[in-house]
């Protein structure tokens, strides 16, 4: 094998970098060449690439965001889009392809694979929504983030007897709810899992004041709800609420230890699995051991609601 491409695609997740830094120094290791692909699909339809080299990915290791960039290509899901992609990468030559994004980068993914085209993908999303694997690159990073903005909340929510609203991202999977909701002491998680009423939201809030909590921290997936429109409804039952939408600010930043550490073995391992001919495959992580699950079985995996975790944060607040 004598010549592979990286692309990064979707929403970027901090670790991507620490990822590309893996794959480029496994392949050079290797003796293999490696093209980056610019903007993800975007840039494979119009081949915007470059053959990358060791300064491309020196010092990069520490920054969260993605150096070849990325996108969301609508023109690659068209099949005049498609075909360009398809054939940039056999003009170009290139054996086989590593794709670091999320569930619609991996569909992208296995329809190369259906064109004859060798992938590997890594899981990179911070919205750990992905069920053959139990991590995604920069999950970890963004509730970390999380946690540790809702510390600064707490600070002034305290100070005014407030209740906070907060709203994190995540897409359809409340995972960053949850676990950044767990870790930062929130009273009530709200997420698209588990149906809820503003009703019952309110009556919790009103308790906890009865009970002598009046700062209360709700935490809620951007699509269980929007944290304005329900700081808004908490008003019309007497009960203080400031909204804050986070926003991107939880997609930036250093990667966390185990975002790079995911990084820099999913990378290596995808080089690896292409050079080997072992591919339409994604790599992941199960049971703290790192797997290779075949690329259409690990899309079809349902991803499973973790009940253990909201049930803690419900019994755990006050
Ligand atoms: O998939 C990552 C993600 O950050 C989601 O959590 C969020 O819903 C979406 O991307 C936001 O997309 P964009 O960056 O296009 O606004």
């Amino acid at each position: 094998m004598k010549r592979i491409a990286v692309l990064t695609s979707g929403g970027d997740s901090p670790g991507m970098n620490a990822c590309l830094r893996s794959v480029f120094r496994t392949a050079n290791n290797m003796g293999i060449e490696l093209v980056g692909v610019r903007r993800g699909y975007a840039g494979l339809v119009d081949g915007d690439m470059f053959v990358m080299t060791k300064a491309h990915v020196g010092n990069i290791l520490q920054n969260g965001g993605t150096i070849l960039k990325t996108s969301r290509s609508a023109e690659f899901m068209t099949e005049a889009g498609f075909k360009k992609a398809v054939m940039n990468l056999k003009k170009n030559k290139i054996e086989g392809l590593v794709v670091i994004g999320g569930d619609g980068s991996m569909n992208g993914a296995l329809k190369l694979a259906g064109a004859g085209v060798d992938v590997v993908c890594v899981p990179g999303t911070i919205d750990n929504d992905l069920g053959f694997t139990d991590m995604t690159l920069g999950f970890d990073t963004a509730c970390g983030t999380v946690v540790n903005l809702v510390n600064n909340i707490r600070d002034t929510s305290l100070s005014h007897d407030r209740v906070s609203v907060i709203e994190v991202m995540g897409a359809f999977s409340g995972d960053i709810a949850l676990y950044s909701g767990l870790a930062s002491g929130a009273d009530i998680v709200l997420v698209p899992e588990v149906p809820y009423t503003v009703e019952q939201v309110a009556q919790r809030l009103i308790s906890n004041d009865k009970n002598g909590k009046s700062a209360s921290i709700v935490i809620v997936n951007e699509k269980a709800c929007s944290a304005p429109a329900l700081a808004n409804s908490l008003a019309s039952y007497g009960i203080d609420a400031r909204p804050l939408v986070l926003g991107h600010i939880q997609r930036g930043g250093s990667p966390s230890y185990k975002d790079r550490n995911l990084g820099a073995f999913w990378g290596n391992m995808a080089v690896k699995l292409i050079a080997s001919r072992t591919s339409n495959v994604a790599v992941g992580i199960r049971n703290g051991k790192h797997i290779v699950v075949p690329l259409e079985k690990a899309l079809k995996e349902k991803k499973k609601f973790d009940k253990e975790t909201y049930e803690l944060i419900n019994y755990l607040s006050l």
